[in-house]
């Protein structure tokens, strides 16, 4: 664990401030006894099989609840369903019809309100449209979408047909949208003919264009108009076609009955991809039954959610956060759920306090970065808007900060609404450690206490719990109904980064403390995976970025401390002979970086050095990197092949810095 984050975790433990839930939070919830954890822990598959029962409407009950061959889960085994039939058809004609399910506001302000009943009608026509293009059960399908209502739609209509979907951040390159598509063999591309991006085009078709050309898998590429004339576009006519003509298509062929397929509880869902410690991004398989389960239960119980509630969960559908929170787990409860399209400072700082007023939003769930930029813009932006609607605030995907957690307890929430302070990963599908509204007391800075059902704890080195108090590695010892099943194609790199450092326990890369009463205090990843504004980022994937640039020898990168964004980038570069490294190159490389994976892992500070720090084995020593960033005496360097090397890293690094 580095230096920092256990400096941060001192000042943390000094927190102890406390906030009950409400006596009517408590009084209405909609789970009131706090038993169900006691209840969850002597029986974790009785607790499962129950919740699967209440959350899930199945065609097909099962037989079993889990089958567990370490490292391999399976859940309520022989039930079939249907992810877009939970999502869409149950609600759609009873009594939620005419109920929104998506609220949608675009970047330029146009809007677009889609009722349950509404979308059972495009979601049904969307998955015969991709049936007449020729998807069938078990294809691949990437969506590479901006945050628009088709983005939805398109994931379930994919969920309708078995069609496994992997989402790709609209702020992804080229290259990444290629190795994504080549590494699960997608056949098909849905993308747009662009978004709005602060006022501006994100060329989304021409990037899938560039990434198309560069593999031989895709077959048909469906394009929604979203900008219109803004963008020029290139359909190649055996290949690409407009989703509203592909729709009239599908409309004159007759051919728009689509019911739901009853597939089996762990057909595929969906892969995601997200960033490791090594290599390229793992494609992360998500199957049906446990990860419907688990995602609509905690979003019913965590966010307390109530049949008037209008929730608006501010992540892009491109990252897990939207695929659990936006879609599937909001949408099997029923509920009314918005969809932004822009971004919070666009055409001003006060974009999301003018959307919770218009909107009449609820609940609220959102990322620490964000809060600390809101922090930092100013109580002004908030001030302009009527921001009453709101009950309860949520936050996810990295540490909060205590002070950055009473500011949003403040000022957002009015000193009235609770806050939930989830901790989860792409890896466990839905929420793992966090409070439930109505029965939690909670700690500005702490995410509370594992789920019910959820059997986490934290070890030492030897994975022996520590003692409350203490701190270590966050592990899972049972598996979990939302758990990945494996890492896409490479069952052995699934065994090997998730069950290998202890054997057959969950080891999932956070390091965290107990405080005496038994509350969870996440510290951020121990792993060599950055967290920047809250996306994940590897390490190993910057350096490969940097060194497929023809004037670099060898790079390391490194995490460091940032007020806003959690962490930055900072990259340490060494150069080809005849190379000079000056600062036009530090530009180059770092646009490098940004059109190579996209323009979140632009570096914030790139540092040339002559050599980098190593161990007699060749590893890079990034912890001594660390220090040096930090301003901290460096520790143990006997390892090092060449100490005078950290020497001059140092100076340099200093003088450029100041
Ligand atoms: C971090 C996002 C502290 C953690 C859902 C984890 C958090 C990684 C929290 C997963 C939280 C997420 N408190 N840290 N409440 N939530 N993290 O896969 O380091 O994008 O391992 O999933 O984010 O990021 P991912």
């Amino acid at each position: 664990m580095s230096q920092s984050a256990t400096g941060a975790f001192d000042a943390l433990f000094h927190e102890n401030r406390k906030f009950p839930p409400s006596s009517e939070v408590t009084a209405h919830g909609n789970i009131s006894d706090p038993a169900i954890y006691e209840q969850a822990r002597q029986d974790p598959e009785a607790f499962w099989d129950a919740r699967a029962r209440e959350q899930i409407d199945w065609f097909h009950p099962w037989n079993q609840i889990l089958d567990w061959k370490p490292p391999f889960a399976k859940w309520f085994i022989g039930g079939t369903l249907n992810a877009s039939y939970n999502c869409v058809d149950r609600h759609a004609h009873g009594t939620r019809a005419n109920k929104p399910a998506i609220i949608f506001e675009g970047e330029p302000g146009d809007q677009r309100v889609i009722t349950y009943a509404q979308l059972l009608e495009e979601v049904t026509l969307a998955a015969a449209m991709l049936r007449h293009l020729g998807v069938q059960k078990g294809d691949k399908v990437a969506i590479y979408l901006p945050m628009i209502p088709e983005a939805v739609i398109s994931m379930l209509a994919c969920a309708r047909i078995g069609a496994p979907h992997t989402v790709v951040f609209g702020g992804f390159s080229p290259d990444s949208l290629a190795d994504r598509i080549n590494d699960c063999g997608a056949n098909f591309v849905i993308t747009a003919d662009g978004g709005w991006r602060r006022g501006k085009v994100v060329p989304l078709k021409d990037n899938a264009d560039e990434a198309m050309a560069k593999t031989d898998h895709v077959k048909r590429c469906v394009v929604v108009r979203r900008v219109g004339d803004a963008a020029a576009i290139h359909m190649d006519p055996d290949r690409d076609i407009w989703w509203h003509d592909a729709e009239a298509q599908t409309r004159a062929a007759g051919t728009t009955d689509c019911p739901p397929e009853q597939l089996d509880s762990e057909h595929p869902l969906f892969i995601l991809y997200t960033s490791g410690s090594t290599g390229k991004p793992k494609g992360i398989l998500h199957t049906t039954g446990g990860y419907m389960v688990q995602t609509s239960l905690t979003h019913k119980w965590v966010f307390d959610l109530k049949e008037n509630d209008v929730f608006w969960c501010t992540a892009d559908v491109g990252w897990v956060t939207g695929h659990s929170y936006i879609v599937y787990g909001p949408l099997a409860n029923g509920a009314t759920c918005v969809l932004f399209e822009g971004t919070p400072d666009y055409p001003d700082k006060d974009r999301f306090w003018s959307m919770i007023a218009k909107h009449k939003v609820t609940i609220f769930y959102t990322a620490p970065t964000a809060i600390r930029s809101f922090m930092r813009w100013g109580d002004e932006f908030p001030a302009r808007h009527d921001l009453t609607s709101l009950r309860l605030i949520g936050t996810v995907g990295e540490p909060i900060n205590p002070e950055a957690w009473i500011w949003y307890h403040q000022t957002i929430g009015g000193s009235r609404c609770p806050i939930v302070d989830t901790w989860w990963q792409t890896e466990t599908g839905g929420i793992m450690i966090s409070p439930i509204a109505s029965l939690t007391t909670t700690k500005p800075g702490s995410a509370t206490f594992p789920f019910p059902g959820i059997d986490a704890d934290i070890v030492d080195e030897q994975g022996d719990s520590v003692p409350l108090g203490g701190g270590g590695y966050l592990i899972v010892r049972k598996p979990w109904p939302s758990m990945l099943r494996t890492i896409w194609g490479d069952d052995e790199r699934y065994k090997q980064t998730y069950w290998s450092r202890f054997e057959n326990i969950y080891f999932a890369g956070d390091g965290c403390k107990r405080d005496a009463e038994g509350y969870y205090w996440l510290l951020g990843r121990v792993d060599d995976v950055l967290n920047v504004s809250a996306h994940r980022i590897g390490t190993a994937e910057l350096e490969s970025a940097l060194v497929s640039h023809p004037k670099v020898a060898e790079a390391a990168v490194i995490g460091i401390p940032d007020e806003i964004t959690g962490q930055a980038i900072a990259a340490f570069v060494t150069v080809r002979s005849g190379i000079v490294a000056d600062d036009a190159l530090a530009q180059e490389l770092r646009a490098h970086v940004a059109k190579a994976i996209g323009p979140i892992a632009r570096p914030k500070v790139l540092r040339f050095t002559a050599e980098l720090p190593k161990t007699r084995s060749g590893k890079i020593m990034r912890r001594l990197l660390r220090d040096v960033a930090e301003g901290r005496v460096t520790g143990d360097t006997t390892t090092l092949t060449d100490p005078s090397v950290l020497a001059e890293i140092r100076s340099q690094y200093e003088a450029t810095e100041g």
